[in-house]
């Protein structure tokens, strides 16, 4: 069994009430931080750890924090909670089950901040969600975790609960902080960007969830202790959502490094795809990141085994590799439409760019538009080189990532999955009776 830092207690009865996530050792890493520590060693432990950011980017926490100007008051923590990527289902997870571990991460990283306010950014629809953590943090201030002068000492915050705008591009940070301040979620234009000003024009580190929550386990072991667990920069452990066709989905925490064709195959992990069908696909870190066929997913392109680790699975690049994104693990069988899904996903992107740049408001329409005709027996074979072509002219165009994460699936899957295309144009008679293309593929 792996290591467990984020799910240990999960299963314990009732560990969501302040009372028993006390007795488990909870809020020992907030007396800690504020009674034995400064900000800047708390900063320190978690730059030690090598903890990546877990929403997707997987940019430091540690070195994050220590770009904050530290010299302008006031400054935020916002916890970004947002969770709307297709295939990603953890944090919402891990908030209904132990809110108290996030409370605790957000005191414990506001500390290191030197913010006094701080919010959870929660998306809207998981109202149950929302009101689980607003119970948590009113035991919290109950037992003096939280408000003025916390177990007595001078540092004082106040959290709150701030239900999301409803829109996919809310979890983009910079229109999550437009959002969290009454206005249209739009992304803003990078530099300054939010640890410079950020919330109200204010300095402002914005964070994930389980990244949040992993640093008060760093806090009671030591940056050093987070570090031995994982692969190289690959450090601690990882919420994966498992969904799709495989035997056992849900969410796993496993140790940064586990085998892909482990997590795949494995009872402890996903228990392999349903019986008798085939694994064809995955998509590795939600629905923004490129497809990848079997044979690339358990091994690179040198022959060596896929890990769960940032560096394995980006392995190749965009012409064999993938990313670890935000850790949404999608797995299909032979039954699924590499083609179909495509124009699902393109739908999606299509209904959720904000509409501020032309290369992705139009060029998402462009994807959706050529993908449905294809699906509905109407392609033409220059439509794949066009699908390519509209991607490439989004990619690296826009003020935010949304339009690389219409564009990536699109190259991906027509890179590894072309011949599909192809039948969608050639067989315009099947499609039009509701055929889909079969793979025929061995057992893996
Ligand atoms: C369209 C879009 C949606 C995003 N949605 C989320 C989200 O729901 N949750 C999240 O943590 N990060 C999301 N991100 C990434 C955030 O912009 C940001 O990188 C992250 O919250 C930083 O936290 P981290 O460093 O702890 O990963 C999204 C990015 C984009 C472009
Ligand atoms: S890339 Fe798309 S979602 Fe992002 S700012 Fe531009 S139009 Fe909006």
């Amino acid at each position: 069994m792996g290591k467990k830092i984020l799910t240990e207690h999960i299963h314990t009865p009732n560990i969501e009430t302040f009372e028993v996530y006390r007795k488990h050792g909870g809020y020992a890493a907030v007396e800690k931080a504020l009674k034995t520590m400064t900000p800047d060693e708390v900063t320190e432990e978690v730059k030690k750890s090598g903890l990546r950011g877990r929403g997707g980017a997987g940019f430091p926490a540690g070195m994050k924090w220590s770009f904050i100007d530290k010299k302008t008051t006031p400054r935020y923590l916002v916890c970004n909670a947002d969770e709307s990527e297709p295939g990603t289902f953890k944090d919402r997870y891990l908030m209904s089950k132990n809110p108290h571990s996030l409370v605790e991460g957000m005191i414990v990283a506001s500390y290191a901040l030197g913010a006094n306010t701080s919010y959870i950014y929660v998306r809207g629809e998981m109202l149950y969600v929302i009101q689980i953590l607003e119970k948590a943090i009113a035991e919290a201030y109950a037992k003096g975790f939280l408000g003025k002068n916390i177990l007595g000492t001078d540092y004082s915050l106040d959290l709150y609960v701030h239900p999301g705008g409803g829109a996919y591009i809310c979890g983009e940070e910079t229109a999550l902080l437009e959002s969290l301040e009454g206005k249209r979620g739009n992304p803003r234009n990078k530099p300054p960007f939010p640890a410079v000003k950020g919330l109200y024009q204010q300095p402002t580190v914005v964070n994930n969830v389980e990244t949040i929550a992993a640093t008060p386990w760093i806090i009671n072991n030591g940056g050093d202790a987070y570090a031995a667990i994982g692969v190289g920069k690959s450090t601690g452990t990882k919420l994966i959502s498992a969904c799709g066709h495989l035997k056992k989905p849900g969410v796993y925490e496993i140790e940064l490094g586990v085998p892909v064709e482990e997590f795949i195959y494995s009872d402890e992990y996903c228990g392999g795809i349903r019986a008798g069908h085939t694994l064809k696909a995955v998509v590795a870190g939600g629905s923004s990141v490129p497809i990848l066929p079997t044979a690339l997913i358990l091994k690179t392109a040198k022959g060596e085994p896929r890990l769960m680790t940032y560096e394995s699975l980006s392995d190749g690049g965009f012409i064999t590799g993938t990313m670890l994104g935000s850790g949404g693990f999608i797995a299909m069988d032979e039954t699924v439409s590499v083609v179909k899904n495509l124009w699902n996903f393109s739908r999606f992107y299509h209904h959720e760019s904000c509409g501020q740049c032309s290369p992705c408001r139009e060029g998402t329409g462009w994807l959706e538009r050529i993908l449905h005709r294809m699906v509905k027996g109407e392609g033409k074979l220059h439509d794949i080189d066009l699908l390519v072509d509209v991607a490439k002219k989004i990619e690296g165009n826009t003020i935010c990532p949304l339009g690389e994460a219409a564009a990536w699936p699109v190259a991906s899957a027509i890179r590894h999955f072309r011949h599909e295309f192809e039948w969608y144009v050639n067989n315009k008679d099947k499609v039009k009776r509701g055929e889909i293309y079969q793979e025929q593929l061995v057992n893996a």
